[in-house]
């Protein structure tokens, strides 16, 4: 048999066989450069006796969690990139944090293959622990701009969280970054609004309202800020989107019980759906003009 006689698919894996790495005991390995033997042993099903389903449970949470710790790897990344200036590289964080989302969102249907009888069999061995109760859920929520002190209640129990929560607290969000970039680039936002306390909830304004109007009038002559802002409202929307699936997959989960963590349960998730980060950038929707053949900018349009 010739060298030519060997099929392709057989032939490229001797070639790949001939340069593997074998000696692992002196090298880095793969497992190693990734902590696996952490990772893999993580997890610490409680029910007794075991349920099969428990772990599809923790691993969809340890897995939404390493999402949430690079999305706020790439919005801190992102915020500071938009205190220089840095439009373009920001941009492409956000274009990340994006695809991020999409992937935790497309992640719901793995757990809604979840009966509730599957859930009933240990949903008893979480107590109280809760979702409400991840840190970095509410440090991405900060970082976005829905800001509130009250949350740092929650993790009064452990100071490094509710420390590194704090410092988040008191930073300005994205949202914040955005409007003092437009303030830099010569748009007139309200003096008030780039001084605000960054620790409070942000409220609609509507002098950045009219901002944003004058962007989206003209998006040719504005178009990094325009692209900045419909990238915002893409973040927001797929946020939203997350928030949906949540609330529907708890919903054929466990109905309408009340939650682990204390709350209503679902009517508690369907409230946050009326949560806005960017609230302008939703206002100015209804400020568009609609354009006419003839060039009229007829009424509020529908
Ligand atoms: C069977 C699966 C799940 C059920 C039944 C469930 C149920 C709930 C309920 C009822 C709440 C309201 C707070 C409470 O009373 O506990 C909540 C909040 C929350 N859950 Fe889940 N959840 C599930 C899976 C997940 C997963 C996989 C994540 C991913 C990290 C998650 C993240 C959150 C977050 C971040 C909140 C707080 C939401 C907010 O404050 O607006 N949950 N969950």
């Amino acid at each position: 048999m010739t060298d030519k006689d060997v099929p392709r698919h057989t032939r490229s894996v001797r070639e790949i066989e001939a340069g593997i790495e074998r000696d692992l005991a002196r090298n880095l390995s793969y497992g190693d450069y990734l902590d696996l033997h952490t990772v893999l042993d993580a997890q610490h099903p409680r029910a007794v006796p075991p349920r099969h389903d428990e772990l599809l449970f923790i691993i969809q949470h340890q897995t939404s969690e390493l999402w949430l710790k690079l999305m706020l790897h790439e919005l801190t990344s992102a915020r500071q990139l938009l205190a220089t200036d840095d439009v373009q590289p920001a941009l492409k964080r956000i274009a990340r944090v994006k695809h991020i989302q999409h992937t935790l969102t497309e992640q719901w249907s793995v757990l809604a293959t979840l009966t509730p009888s599957e859930y009933a069999q240990f949903r008893h061995f979480l107590a109280t622990g809760s979702g409400f109760q991840s840190w970095q859920y509410r440090a991405v929520e900060f970082s976005l701009g829905n800001k509130n002190p009250e949350m740092l209640r929650v993790f009064a129990h452990d100071a490094a969280v509710h420390a590194e929560l704090d410092r988040l607290l008191h930073e300005p969000s994205l949202y914040d970054e955005v409007l003092r970039l437009l303030a830099r680039r010569g748009h007139p936002v309200p003096q008030e609004v780039l001084d605000r306390d960054v620790t409070q909830p942000y409220e609609s304004h509507e002098g950045v309202v009219d901002v944003f109007a004058a962007i989206y009038a003209d998006p040719a002559r504005h178009w990094p800020e325009y692209h900045l802002a419909e990238d915002l409202v893409d973040v927001e929307d797929n946020f939203q989107v997350w928030r949906f699936r949540h609330l529907k997959t708890v919903e054929r989960i466990i109905g309408s019980k009340r939650g682990t963590g204390g709350s209503s349960g679902v009517p508690f998730l369907r409230r946050a759906l009326d949560l806005t980060f960017f609230p302008e950038l939703y206002d100015v929707r209804s400020r568009i003009q609609d354009v006419t053949p003839d060039g009229y900018h007829g009424g509020d349009g529908s």
